[in-house]
This record gives structure tokens, C-alpha cells and sequence, in this order.
């Protein structure tokens, strides 16, 4: 593999920081407010590049005010931009409580009508390609058909959750968290164990190769049949937002730079668990020196 391209949603997010999440009909107070990009696409290219390597990112975005400080925000962080224009950029609202739990809730704007066709004359060759999935499932089915005859090594996210067979049986590595990973393989997941069972399940419906994402617990990976568990690197989470996408990203860069598995793993829990310790998706993940000196004990 020679680069790595991200494909997928870019949004701005209005975080809102309190002591509690509201329950229904509650208002509560926020302590802090930011905006910043995010968007599951945009975040997975963050990390790829604060990680090490250049990526390419191909997204969507509306013809108003946010997609000029998306766009400012993405060049500053080392991205190769591919973006196409419709009505509105999408919008995450995003709360955040003492906890580090959150509730997220997404207008898709322009991402909801990203088309392979916005991008005609794309051709990917050879190259790490991460998908995610807040853009229409049809678009995703049809960049994979058209990636799959170039010799590319397709990661997707199967988040938000859906079940698309075709998207999970054409991908090389799936990388669903707890929740997902319960819904793709039928079972609950409550220890190691169960996360081990889950993974073959999830193998055994759709052949491919499956890294679980545990949060706070770490990863569970089930790679060409081979089952091994990693252990998460420990911190004081302020707000997971993100923390996902900051895996994916970190994965594929040191994935790009070794081609193994287990390191790349390990790469990417101390990666996402630092990504944590900070609010907001992306100005919260690490860069590549942060990650090798945590792997160095310093
Ligand atoms: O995964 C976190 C992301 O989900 C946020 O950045 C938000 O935009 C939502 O898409």
C-alpha cells in the first residue's frame, strides 16, 4: 500500500460541556461551549495525518458560513482536501457531562447527498481507503465496487450502525465498537470472552477480519482467524467524543508504516485513550510523538 485516502462525513460540532447529560424535558446549564469540525470522516483524516501520514480526504459540505472554517481547519492539518459543495454542512450538537459520557445528535446536510458522482474522475490504486458510515450506504457500496479492482485495502467503521452486507462482506478489517459489534454479531458483549465469541460470529457472517473496539477495556482483534486481546492504555477520559475515530486513523497510519496488525493495534489504543483526555473529537488527538513516547515509557 502506498497512501491511505479517507472517505467519508465532515460536520461542524457544538459541543456543549455540563456537570449532568439532560434527561427529557431538562434543561441544563453548560459550563463550556466549542465549535469545532468534526464529522466521522474529517476525523479519521485528522488522525491519519497527526499520526504520521498525508491523507486524502473526500467529503461534502454546504455553501455557507462553517464550510470555510472546516475547510481553514483541514488545510492547517496536513490534509489533501477532495470537497464537493451542496446546500448545508452537516451539524453535530454534542453534549458532553463530568463523566466523560455523551449524547450526540447529527444533521447530515450535505454528507446525506455525498454521490460517487461528485467525484467522477477519482482513481484510488493501491491504497489504504477508510470508510465510516454517515454518508448514504449506496455511496459507499459504490466507491467499494469500483476500489475493489485496484488492489485497495478497504477499513470501514460500521458506524452509525447499520448492517449492509455488501459494505461488510467487501471490506479487509471491520472496526465496530461494543454496541456495534453486539447488533452485527446478535449476542451481548459483557467480558473479553464474549467480545472473543462475538468476533466469530461477526467473521464467520461476513469473511472478513474484525477489530473490536472496547472502549476503557481496549481491543479485541480477530485477524485472518487469529484471535488476540490488547489491553487499553489508562487515562482520565474527560470526553470520548471521537475516540473512535481517532483509532481508525491512527491504526491506518502505523498500519501503512509496518503492515502488522498488532502493532498498529497497539498504536492505536494509547492514540485513541489520549484523545480522551481532552474535549472535542479532533483537537484532542495525539500526534505521532506523543503516541511513540507513552510506547517508550517516557
Ligand atoms: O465520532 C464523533 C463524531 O460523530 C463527531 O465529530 C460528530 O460530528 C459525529 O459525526
Amino acid at each position: 500500500m502506498k497512501d491511505i485516502k479517507v472517505i467519508g462525513s465532515v460536520n461542524i460540532d457544538i459541543i456543549m460541556s455540563s456537570q449532568k447529560l439532560p434527561t427529557t424535558g431538562e434543561t441544563v446549564k453548560a459550563d463550556k461551549y466549542y465549535l469545532y469540525p468534526g464529522g466521522k470522516g474529517a476525523n479519521q483524516a485528522v488522525a491519519v495525518s497527526r499520526t504520521g501520514v498525508r491523507p486524502e480526504f473526500f467529503g461534502k459540505l454546504g455553501n455557507d458560513y462553517f464550510a470555510e472554517i472546516i475547510i481553514n481547519y483541514l488545510k492547517k492539518e496536513n490534509i489533501d482536501i477532495a470537497i464537493k459543495y451542496g446546500q448545508n454542512t452537516g451539524i453535530a450538537m454534542i453534549n458532553v457531562e463530568a463523566s466523560g459520557r455523551n449524547m450526540i445528535t447529527v444533521y447530515p446536510g450535505s454528507n446525506g447527498n455525498m454521490s460517487i458522482d461528485d467525484f467522477p474522475d477519482v482513481r484510488i490504486k493501491n491504497s489504504i481507503v477508510l470508510f465510516q458510515q454517515e454518508i448514504p450506504l449506496k455511496t459507499i457500496r459504490d466507491f467499494i465496487t469500483k476500489l475493489r479492482e485496484d488492489g485497495n485495502f478497504i477499513i470501514t467503521d460500521p458506524s452509525p450502525y447499520s448492517a449492509d452486507k455488501y459494505i461488510l462482506e467487501n471490506s479487509d478489517i471491520l472496526t465496530p465498537n461494543q454496541t456495534e459489534a453486539q447488533l452485527l454479531a446478535g449476542c451481548d458483549i459483557n467480558s473479553i470472552e464474549d467480545a472473543r465469541k462475538a468476533s466469530e460470529i461477526i467473521r464467520g457472517k461476513y469473511r472478513n477480519n474484525v477489530i473490536i473496539k472496547l472502549g476503557s477495556r481496549g481491543s479485541l482483534v480477530n485477524y485472518n482467524g487469529e484471535i488476540k486481546y490488547f489491553r487499553a492504555y489508562a487515562v482520565k477520559a474527560v470526553d470520548t467524543t471521537g475516540a473512535g475515530d481517532c483509532f481508525n486513523g491512527a491504526f491506518a497510519s502505523e498500519f501503512l508504516r509496518t503492515g502488522d496488525v498488532d502493532k498498529s493495534v497497539e498504536f492505536a489504543n494509547i492514540a485513541a485513550a489520549l484523545s480522551t483526555t481532552g474535549y472535542g473529537a479532533f483537537p484532542s488527538f495525539p500526534y505521532q510523538n506523543q503516541v511513540i513516547r507513552i510506547q517508550e515509557g517516557n
